[in-house]
């Protein structure tokens, strides 16, 4: 009798909706661990206003952040509430219009080989090889031909490209191009690796693959990420911390700590965490709109004739 109701009070339980902010003892203590760790990035009081013909535009409203030393930070929020611009900002890029945006200590102003950025599109140099791309950056910083030759191998092997050295971009599938995108970042040391979208124009599976070479990456080199992403599944498999910003202007809306235990596995998923953590981003990336929750429809658009009849697609 005693074995049934435990059974069936685990049964209850299992039945509970997962809560996104409760975390189990392990990724508690994680997260007690990691933020004891340096802060690599600290994001004060940041406005970015961009003065139009048409007026001004605020694309950021004040934003407070920091990121801690080998941490996984995804930043998710609508389009046009200023993803790009904060990364921008932080690469130096942009200049702020007000507040600070410090780097291990030092004030960002204006691009630096601390920070590596990979982009959504492609941004390889089409004439030169890979290993030319890679060792680019290096030899602009000053190093010799052959420790930049040397250095920029062994990023390339890190990304498995070994055999594609002497390959030029255009023989490239996209995941590649991407991974190559990596290498070129990684190579300079970087303290911070800024990534806008670097997947978004890869199908699902090469976008899956891509995922699980930056977590490899990530667990084994010295650096900090810094990741935007439209990408729900994708912000709760990579971030430790996911920061949500509002629409339009872009101000910190919430900042979630990921309940799911690390290191991530796809099959993680489907599990309850990570299931109530994708719950709570779409309550706040897709709050639902006024006409459907008032069960307005819009006529359908008639392509030909205003006379004709249009029959129903459902
Ligand atoms: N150089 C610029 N001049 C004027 N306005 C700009 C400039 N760059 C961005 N904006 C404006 O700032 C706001 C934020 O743009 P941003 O590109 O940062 O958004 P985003 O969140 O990256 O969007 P998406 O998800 O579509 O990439 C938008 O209203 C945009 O029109
Ligand atoms: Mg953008």
């Amino acid at each position: 009798m005693t074995e049934l109701i435990a059974e069936l009070q685990e049964l209850e339980t299992n039945l509970e909706p997962a809560d996104y902010l409760k975390q189990s003892a392990t990724v508690k203590d994680r997260f007690n661990r990691l933020k004891q760790r340096p802060i690599t990035l600290e994001i004060s009081n940041l406005t970015k206003k961009f003065e139009t013909p048409k007026g001004t535009i605020t694309a950021l409203n004040n934003i407070n952040f920091s990121v801690y030393r080998r941490e996984f930070v995804c930043v998710i929020g609508p389009s046009g509430c200023g993803k790009s611009t904060l990364i921008r900002t932080l690469a130096g890029l942009e200049t702020q219009t007000s507040g600070q945006v410090m780097l291990n200590g030092k004030e960002v102003a204006g691009p630096g080989p601390d920070r590596g950025m990979v982009f959504q599109g492609y941004t390889l140099f089409p004439w030169l090889t890979v290993k030319r791309n890679v060792m680019f950056g290096l030899e602009c910083s000053g190093h010799g031909t052959s420790a930049s030759e040397e250095q920029a191998m062994q990023w390339i092997e890190m990304v498995g490209l070994g055999k594609f050295a002497d390959s030029y971009p255009y023989q490239l599938s996209g995941g590649m191009k991407q991974r190559v995108a990596i290498a070129r970042a990684l190579a300079n040391q970087p303290k911070i690796l800024l990534m806008d979208e670097p997947f978004g124009a890869l199908d699902a599976q090469t976008r899956a693959k891509m995922q699980s070479y930056l977590m490899d990456i990530w667990q084994n080199i010295d650096i900090t990420i810094f990741f935007i992403t439209h990408d729900l599944d994708e912000a709760i498999y990579l971030a430790d911390r996911i920061l949500v910003l509002k629409p339009h202007p872009g101000e910190v809306q919430e900042i979630i700590e990921v309940p799911v235990p690390q290191p991530r596995s796809p099959e993680q998923m489907l599990s309850p965490e990570f299931l109530a953590t994708k719950k709570r981003l779409e309550e706040l990336i897709h709050p639902p709109c006024a006409s459907q929750s008032s069960g307005d429809h819009l006529d359908v658009v008639k392509m030909v004739n205003k006379n004709d009849e249009v029959p129903s697609v459902f």
